[in-house]
């Protein structure tokens, strides 16, 4: 499968705290090309579909209220290595834990307020791009 396709969210704590177009400057520094990129608000029902895979995950009710509680900046970015390469960009989950000069170092608020989506893996990558945009918005 093709691995220069990876799916970010910027999230609405960063999207609201005015980090919006600093992250999409590292995020061009670092190298990958948007090829769609949209500003929404994902519905409770969106938001649980997106993360479905967290379902009985002790913290799921409370990342999809986080997740549709405002506006977010969807985009698909396209780089040599991008799932991997995306994922050392925005650091650990944990942003106490996300290494220095990560995204998630820089602007996240705590493991669940992170700043940043990534995608862990090419097919999800795919999946993900798929859900948020239709191929006429992809370029
Ligand atoms: P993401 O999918 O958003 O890129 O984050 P990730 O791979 O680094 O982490 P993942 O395990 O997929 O978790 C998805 C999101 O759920 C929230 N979370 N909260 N309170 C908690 O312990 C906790 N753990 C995870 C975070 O928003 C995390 O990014
Ligand atoms: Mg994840």
């Amino acid at each position: 499968m093709a691995n220069n396709i990876t799916f970010t969210m910027i999230k609405p704590d960063a999207v609201a705290a005015g980090h919006t177009g600093a992250i999409l400057a590292q995020i061009a520094a670092a190298g990958f090309r948007i090829s769609a990129m949209k500003m929404t608000q994902l519905s409770p029902a969106k938001a649980g579909e997106f993360y479905e895979v967290h379902k009985e995950r002790p913290f799921y009710g409370e990342l999809v209220d986080f997740m549709s509680s405002g506006p977010i900046v969807a985009a698909i970015l396209e780089k040599t290595n991008a799932v991997e390469d995306f994922r050392k960009l925005i650091g650990a989950t944990d942003p106490s834990k996300a290494e220095p000069g990560t995204i998630r170092a820089l602007y996240a608020k705590n493991v669940g307020e992170n700043a940043v989506h990534g995608s862990d893996s090419d097919e999800n990558a795919l999946i993900e791009g798929a859900f948020h945009f239709a191929g006429v918005e992809k370029f």
